[in-house]
């Protein structure tokens, strides 16, 4: 298939998030050399991984572990062993063959270059990367909050002042793209978290420690010393079949305004398709291979939820009322996501998706 991927345009590079129980891994890619860099991979997702690179027509040059993982178990062992280099920060207590990364660093990956930001406070060995109007936080700042400063060697007001001092310096239109996310929003911006974010209302770190004590977390389980264990392995034996996440890392976020989201189903909005195809009012949020492979409705145009970030300002001026996917689950997402972003007011996701839609009879281009 044609690798100019209909939803990446002339961009630099190309994205896919997963968000696998509130856990996310990125897929970065640079559109001119198809090299890819893959961001907190998690045991057990390989098949997932590949599948995706094919379908991008990528190859994976690198991986990037955040930082020292609690919640799950990385599989970047795997991906070393495979011959693909693996970086960390310096601070890490990884056994592994890592690069370990110190601010100012830079990973580069085709012609794609993200400086290293060191971000200690959730894990003494966190690190974000920034570059191309994004940035990828780990487990630091989070859509609406912060990450967890409880577990063994967490500094609540060090993560405070990393985020801050960091990546609070970035353009309000840097998109971030974090390593959870609980409440299905799937990245925010600089500007909507320094508007929206709770945790970084406080004044200074002591302040946001302070908050937090009174809402002290489960420090470190014994499901969460096991992850940490196998995650520092020099080469641990994994399944390579999914894991069950052993905890959450968010921490001391206010649950988000949540947004009920309005469904439709495909019996009630077909009728209305020509209409929004010419007016076109109507986005599909599928990946562009899954159109060339399943179909496409008729006339509407494809924006991948996970580039939803690359056109806030032409979904902005011209507002999408109807979102589609496959099942109706990512376009509730991008519903939550583009509404949490104040880009749509209350637009209509249509339950059941492409695939009932199809079921049901209805015309496919
Ligand atoms: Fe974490």
């Amino acid at each position: 298939m044609d690798t100019k991927l209909a939803g990446s345009g002339s961009r630099e590079l190309v994205l896919k998030t997963w968000n696998d129980s509130g856990c996310h891994t990125h897929l970065v890619g640079c559109n001119a050399t198809r090299q890819a860099l893959l961001i907190d991979p998690k045991a057990g997702k390989r098949a997932v991984y590949d599948k995706a690179l094919a379908d991008w027509g990528l190859t994976l040059a690198a991986v990037v572990d955040t930082h020292t993982h609690a919640d799950h178990l990385s599989d970047s062992a795997a991906w070393i062993r495979r011959g693909v280099r693996c970086h960390m920060g310096q601070a890490t207590g990884c056994q592994r063959a890592v690069t370990r990364m110190r601010e100012g660093d830079t990973i580069e990956v085709g012609r794609l270059r993200f400086h290293v930001l060191e971000v200690p406070g959730h894990t003494p060995d966190s690190i974000a990367l920034a570059g191309h109007g994004v940035v990828f936080t780990g487990d630091t700042l989070l859509v609406g909050g912060l990450a967890r400063a409880d577990f063994h060697g967490s500094d609540p007001a060090r993560l405070f002042t990393s985020v801050t001092t960091k990546l609070m310096t970035l353009a309000d239109s840097t998109l971030v793209l974090p390593g959870h996310g609980y409440q299905d929003v799937l990245f925010s911006t600089i500007g909507t978290e320094r508007a929206k974010n709770q945790a970084l209302q406080h004044t200074d770190g002591d302040a946001y420690a302070a908050a937090l004590r009174a809402v002290a977390g489960a420090g470190n389980s014994p499901d969460v010393d096991a992850t940490l264990a196998l995650n520092v392995a020099a080469d641990p034996a994994l399944p390579d079949t999914p894991v069950a996440v052993a905890a959450c890392c968010s921490m001391g976020a206010a649950p988000l305004a949540g947004h009920k989201v309005r469904e439709q189903p495909c019996e009630v909005l077909a009728p209305t398709l020509a209409q929004h195809a010419a007016q076109r009012t109507w986005i599909d949020v599928r990946d562009p291979w899954e159109l060339a492979t399943d179909g496409r409705l008729p006339g509407i145009e494809n924006f991948p939820l996970s580039e939803l970030g690359f056109a806030l300002e032409r979904l902005r001026a011209h507002p999408p009322e109807v979102l589609s996917c496959k099942s109706g689950v990512r376009s509730a997402t991008a519903v939550k996501t583009l509404v949490y972003l104040d880009v749509l007011r209350d637009p209509i996701s249509m339950a059941g998706g492409f695939g009932r839609w199809k079921a049901a009879g209805l015309p496919v281009a």
